[in-house]
């Protein structure tokens, strides 16, 4: 008996069947999202990445940054995300739209970076953190990104980037000399603090689920 037909039909079936349900049913569900205009400030959400957060959103993934850094906030009752301060709620599907290619990331071995805009909104900060994490969080297992700043004579005026007065002491650089972000340092920073999801969509008024009983205090720190 001939079992072509059989065979390929079956074949067909499955991969139909499976692009039903990875791609058609998402795009439904997702496909048309569009941004939600704010008449009280006048802005549509999620607002654009600016310019120089947008390239250095290319930094980010030049760097492998996602190599230990999700950015997705997973919801009451799945982990400790929100207990954590890593959110003010869960990420939903809003949050990405205006994103051509999301980071969403599978491994952390850093905290969840989605919100890092509004829970850390200092750029020296940030700038001292990549010259050495040592600096802001001892013990920290993130490498140093040291390539992302130069270290030059001072010729004329100092830069009003320059860091090095903010680092420790034994960090400095010799008199005369000083430690400024490079442009790709910058636009990382840039890119770091322009990830803020706190805008209420009407989706995520309710998107809080009841704790699973063992998240305990999680739950009530809602
Ligand atoms: C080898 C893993 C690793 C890589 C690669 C890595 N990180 Fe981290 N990152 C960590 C860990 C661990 C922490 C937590 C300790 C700390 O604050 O340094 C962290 C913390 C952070 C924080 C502070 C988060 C907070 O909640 O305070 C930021 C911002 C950050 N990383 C940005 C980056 C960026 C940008 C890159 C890419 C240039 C990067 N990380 C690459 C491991 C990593």
């Amino acid at each position: 008996m001939n079992r072509a037909p059989l065979i390929f039909l079956s074949i067909f079936f499955a991969l139909a069947l499976s692009w039903t349900g990875i791609v058609l049913v998402n795009q439904i569900s997702y496909g048309s999202l569009q941004p939600v205009y704010d008449e009280n400030d006048g802005k549509a959400y999620p607002l654009q990445t600016p310019g120089l957060a947008a390239r250095g959103k290319l930094v980010y993934q030049d760097l492998g940054c996602i190599s230990c850094h999700s950015q997705q906030v997973r919801r009451l009752g799945y982990g400790s995300d929100i207990a954590r301060g890593w959110g003010e709620r869960q990420s939903v599907a809003h949050d990405y739209i205006r994103e051509d290619r999301v980071l969403l990331g599978t491994m952390r071995t850093g905290p969840d970076l989605r919100n890092i805009g509004a829970r850390q909104a200092d750029h020296t900060w940030h700038y001292l953190h990549l010259y050495d994490p040592q600096i802001t969080s001892a013990g920290s297992n993130m490498p140093p990104h040291r390539f992302l700043f130069e270290t030059r004579k001072v010729i004329g005026q100092p830069s009003p980037k320059a860091i090095q007065d903010k680092l420790p002491e034994k960090y400095r650089p010799k008199a005369g000399y000083e430690i400024v972000p490079t442009e790709r340092g910058e636009s990382l920073v840039e890119y770091l603090l322009s990830l803020k999801d706190t805008y209420a969509y009407p989706e995520t008024k309710n998107v809080y689920v009841e704790p699973a009983p063992e998240a305990g205090k999680e739950g009530e720190k809602k």
